[in-house]
């Protein structure tokens, strides 16, 4: 099956043509080979929707509009309830989501009083229970961020028992769990992106800049230190692994010095990197999972007297406004974007879709963009 790409008008439109105008070609993820065999196909369908992601961007952007006409104002809405699950409200980038998820909605015509946002704290036990009242108060969809993608197939069960439609997003469910959702014909989907293609592209930015300035103290090896998100999130997961086998596979040689859990976290990122600068001084790159530890990580950097992109490298994943413009400034390797606005948008348009009965594909994908000093304020420009 042909999977669905959500893309923004204005945003993604933008950013496609910025790619296309940067001449940035080799951007796509590398379909990964090693993958089990039964994940095959669904691989196949995604780095077809990557492939086809410049050329398929203007007709889905359209789409995208149409329905969005389509439903504008629809009297309908008005009185249908939406329950969203965020994992946790202190993370910067579901804050962003969050923000546009709700303004979407407004937007398309539900009101406010019956969208309700509740934050779980990052307790699966305590979102459980999130879930089960928003079932006892018989709303009409609901939009889930789970706190741990390992519990999906039970949150499922509760809210399809209970004929409620389910919009998964930011956290993708595994294989099997989306398989039962297809052969069931279930009312479930999830939207988000592929987080291999965002691995993938941190580890280009740097390919693309090439060997002999990456590697800073000329022995032939890429001497790294990893700070990871949540492990239980596939995200994590996939840009520790594609970050660094994207180096791999432009023929380098990497050198692991550490590998820490930053929990997504500024904080206790800016910990963990002070301690890794301080045990390895012959760092020359810092990987980070997303760009709140990022800029922990730079206030590290920054305290032990280094200069990013002169005696060390640093990349991070969501385009950050602050990281943004760290890029432009050059305190920044580079970022990649991760459309909040695209995901929280096609979130909606499902939820939206489930209540109009035109239904949803069971896989809602969309596209990361790599983000360096190029088009870091286009990126930025675009978000304003
Ligand atoms: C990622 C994002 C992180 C964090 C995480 C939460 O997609 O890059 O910053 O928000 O989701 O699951
Ligand atoms: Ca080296």
């Amino acid at each position: 099956m042909k999977k669905k790409l959500v893309s923004l008008l204005t945003v993604s439109a933008m950013t496609m043509s910025m790619l296309a105008g940067c001449g940035a070609s080799g951007s796509q993820p590398a379909a990964p080979s090693s993958e089990p065999a039964a994940e095959a196909s669904k691989e196949e369908a995604k780095a077809d929707t990557a492939t086809d992601a410049a050329t398929d961007a203007a007709t889905a952007a359209e789409s995208v509009a149409e329905t969005a006409t389509a439903e504008a104002g629809n009297a309908d809405l008005a009185d249908k309830k939406v329950g969203v699950c965020i994992y946790q409200f202190a993370d910067n980038f579901m804050t962003l989501f969050r923000t546009e998820l709700e303004n979407y909605l407004i937007a398309q015509g539900f009101t406010k009083e019956n969208i309700t946002i509740v934050d779980g704290a990052n307790d699966q036990a305590t979102q459980t229970n999130q879930i089960q009242n928003f079932i006892t108060q018989g709303v009409d969809v609901l939009i889930i961020n789970p706190v741990n993608s390992s519990s999906a197939a039970t949150i499922t069960d509760q809210v399809v028992g209970a004929n409620i439609p389910l919009v998964y997003i930011n956290r993708e469910p595994d294989a099997d769990e989306e398989a039962r959702w297809d052969s069931n014909g279930w009312d479930v989907t999830y939207v988000g992106c592929d987080a291999r293609q965002s691995g993938t592209m941190q580890g280009e930015i740097l390919v693309d800049m090439g060997q002999e300035k990456i590697d800073l103290n000329k022995d032939g090896k890429i001497q790294y230190i990893m700070i990871e998100g949540d492990p239980e999130n596939v995200d994590a997961q996939y840009r520790t692994e594609f970050s660094v086998k994207a180096l791999e596979d432009a023929g380098w040689t990497v050198d692991e010095l550490d590998d820490q859990v930053g929990m997504w976290d500024q904080a206790t990122a800016q910990q963990l990197v002070a301690n890794s600068l301080s045990a390895h001084p012959e760092t020359e790159v810092v990987f980070c999972n997303n760009d709140a530890m990022a800029l922990g990580a730079l206030q590290s950097i920054e305290a032990a007297g280094r200069k990013v992109n002169e005696d060390i490298y640093l990349v991070g994943v969501d385009a950050l406004t602050e990281a943004l413009e760290d890029v432009i400034a050059g305190k920044m390797t580079g970022t990649v974007f991760n459309d909040h606005i695209a995901q929280s948008h096609g979130a909606a348009d499902a939820a939206i879709n489930y209540l109009t009965g035109a239904g949803n594909d069971h896989y809602i994908g969309c596209d990361y963009v790599k983000v360096t000093t190029d088009n870091a304020q286009s990126v930025l420009d675009s978000l304003k």
